[in-house]
């Protein structure tokens, strides 16, 4: 049972507040949980509920959220069994009694949430992976590692594409596969220096160089994978999150670093190119979210042979993933908790995903803590891939190193998932 129900204003990776929260049980034992935040966050996300009280971190205090919990959601949610997260998430869902929790806060629920599910794990005794997945829990994510960063993670000077990932699905093991993506990074840090490009690093760990294309990149990486010793698109794919929607323009996509604005046919076929030439075996994002008209163009362009994944679209939301599985946008969602707030909403979107053969592609934040629940939910939920920024910066590999030590746990029982994790590839 519940005993107590805690919250504190903490740090982000950014420097910016953030909700931590901590569920004490009837047993004694303590658990804690962090919220993550984004920067280019989807229109239509769960609301984060932020102070505005311009005299304390620029009105991005969480003092609110943090009172909140501690008065009205302790209040609802003690002497009640941590085990029942459905019962929990739906009285916090209640509770806040919006549609987009903006009363309560996304931050807030979801740092309960989170945390009711840590407090139930200890309760069953079990690792965290296993409460949430049963026996099945034992299939290893392909790391998909943003080594390189643009957009609005690195406004100063990157590429408009925000994310340029690796995943490293040809190694035998999750942490092999660990191993390549740090030795790709670090080539990737040489190949920069020997072409006079700064190894400063974006709000994800990836380098973020004065590029002066969005296909400059993509040549940088294939560089690094065989300076690495390794075979791109045999060894280790690439995939990209554009993140359209923020250069998304009056229905044109601005692409600054080239100096030209492309109508939505034309991303296509240039996103079409990109294919063609390099080893890219998945695109998020490559339409904005509020192109959903063309979408299914993309998808029926790409989605045969790359996986198509809505993030800014689609937005964890059952209702929207519905909605994208009807029009045939795409073939695979991005799972974020905070876009919708609670576990157990989380866990039925990834569902309505593998119930029409889509794909669950679970994320971090650019915002993050040392939290690592995403790597256990992986697990657990058997999603067979995830992003968690570079092998680098202490947020980032506190997943991948989580994610090393339930491999490492499960022993002869783990099974890492490769390339047939990512949808038609
Ligand atoms: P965000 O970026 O966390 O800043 O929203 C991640 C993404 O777009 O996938
Ligand atoms: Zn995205």
């Amino acid at each position: 049972l519940i005993d107590n129900i805690y919250a504190r204003e903490i740090l982000d990776s950014r420097g910016n507040p953030t909700v931590e929260v901590e569920i004490t049980l009837a047993c004694g034992h303590t658990v804690r949980a962090g919220v993550p935040s984004g920067a280019s966050t989807g229109s239509r996300e769960a609301v984060e509920l932020r102070d505005g009280d311009m005299n304390r971190y620029g009105g991005k205090g969480v003092l609110k959220a943090v009172q909140l919990i501690n008065t009205e959601i302790a209040a609802a949610l003690i002497n009640i069994d941590a085990r029942e997260q459905a019962l929990v998430d739906q009285i916090l869902i209640d509770l806040d009694g919006t549609e987009n929790k903006s009363r309560l806060g996304a931050n807030a629920i979801l740092g309960v949430s989170l945390a009711v599910a840590r407090a139930a794990a200890d309760v069953s005794e079990l690792p965290l992976y296993q409460y949430i997945g049963g026996l099945g829990a034992n299939l290893l994510p392909v790391p998909c590692m943003n080594i390189l960063n643009g957009g609005v993670h690195a406004r100063w000077q990157g590429p408009d594409f925000q994310e340029y990932m690796i995943a490293p699905y040809g190694a035998a093991t999750f942490s092999e596969a660990v191993q390549w993506g740090s030795e790709v990074y670090h080539a990737l840090r040489q190949v920069l220096l020997d072409n006079n490009l700064s190894v400063g690093v974006g709000d994800e760990g990836g380098f973020a160089p004065a590029v002066n294309s969005n296909r400059e990149p993509l040549e940088l990486i294939v560089k690094a994978i065989e300076k690495a010793g390794l075979r791109p698109g045999e060894d280790v794919g690439i995939c990209m999150d554009p993140a359209s929607s923020e250069f998304y323009e009056d229905g044109m996509y601005n692409l600054r670093s080239e100096n030209r604005q492309l109508t939505s046919a034309e991303m296509v076929e240039y996103y079409a190119k990109l294919v063609n030439e390099f080893p890219i075996v998945l695109i998020e994002d490559g339409l904005a979210e509020d192109d959903w008209d063309n979408w299914p163009i993309l998808n029926k362009t790409l989605g045969d042979r790359i996986e198509i994944v809505g993030d800014d679209l689609l937005v964890t939301n059952t209702k929207y993933i519905q909605k994208g599985i009807d029009l045939k946008v795409a073939n695979s969602a991005l799972i974020k908790l905070n876009q919708i707030g609670t576990l157990t909403e989380t866990i039925a979107a990834i569902q309505m995903c593998y119930g029409a053969g889509w794909g669950a592609f679970v994320s971090h934040r650019s915002g993050e803590t040392i939290d690592s629940f995403i790597a256990d939910m992986t697990v657990g939920l058997r999603t067979g891939h995830l992003k968690t920024g570079a092998p680098c910066r202490g947020e980032r590999v506190e997943k991948y190193n989580q994610l090393m030590r339930i491999e490492d746990e499960l022993g002869m029982a783990a099974i890492y998932a490769g390339r047939k994790a990512f949808i038609n590839n």
